[in-house]
């Protein structure tokens, strides 16, 4: 059907075309113990720390200061140890203190509650710091639960191959758009699949002149249908 071919174009097209970043190898190059429950938290400790670096930063600006972030702080237990002071500089440079802040009161709280973190989307929210986007980041990418991540990027990849015209900054619009990518999510791969979708926004799904030639899901796409006789279909602002 639509929902199983659009899956596997996708996590095809990932498998050749994903970026080798630093935070993606982590508990993925020992094929042995990565479902060993203590790789499972550094693992999520690390999706956690770079999810919330590019929450406003590129992503070629992030693999430094992530490096050097895991060297001082490999794990939650040593995060939790660090001052404020020690946290604001190494953020240096990355603005909005306020998200390295939650990142010391996060780890704090999941060491105070016994050093494990939350094995669910649900229970992730209730860390501080931790929204929405970054529960279902973690619970996706490093305990394989099928939750959605919406970003910028996925919002404008499904508008497009739904065709959705309604404002993408209305509420309504962006809760939409987490239930469609909620039927969407692949759930023997979520964590591969949610960022096969953030990765095709940003690399080819851009905004203004979107790349269909080399879309894994262009035959799926309703906008690139539609814009074969109505040229603004795949035009976006957003
Ligand atoms: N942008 C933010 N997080 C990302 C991820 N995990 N993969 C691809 N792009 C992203």
């Amino acid at each position: 059907d639509e929902v199983a071919d659009i899956r596997s174009s996708l996590l095809k097209w990932y498998d050749v075309n994903r970026r080798d970043l630093p935070w993606r190898r982590i508990n993925e190059e020992d094929a042995t113990d990565n479902d060993d429950d203590d790789e499972i938290d550094r693992k999520a400790y690390a999706v956690w720390v770079s999810e919330i670096m590019l929450q406003q930063t590129r992503v070629q600006t992030v693999i430094s200061y992530f490096n050097r972030w895991m060297e001082k702080w490999p794990t939650v237990h040593h995060l939790a140890q660090a001052s404020i002071e020690e946290v604001n500089e190494m953020w240096a440079g990355l603005g909005y203190y306020r998200r390295a802040r939650f990142l010391l009161e996060g780890a704090k709280m999941v060491v105070e509650e016994g050093g494990k973190f939350p094995r669910s989307a649900s229970d992730l929210l209730k860390v501080k710091g931790i929204g929405e986007y970054t529960a279902g980041a973690i619970a996706s990418i490093a305990f394989k639960e099928a939750v959605p991540v919406v970003d910028g990027n996925v919002i404008r990849v499904i508008a497009r191959l739904k065709t959705i015209s309604a404002n993408p900054k209305e509420k309504a619009t962006i809760k939409n758009i987490w239930r469609l990518a909620g039927q969407l999510v692949d759930s023997h791969r979520p964590g591969d699949f949610n960022q096969a979708v953030m990765e095709l926004g940003a690399t080819l799904c851009t905004p203004s002149s979107p790349n269909c030639s080399s879309c894994p899901v262009s035959t799926q796409c309703s906008a690139l249908l539609k814009s074969k006789h109505d040229q603004s279909a795949l035009v976006t602002d957003y």
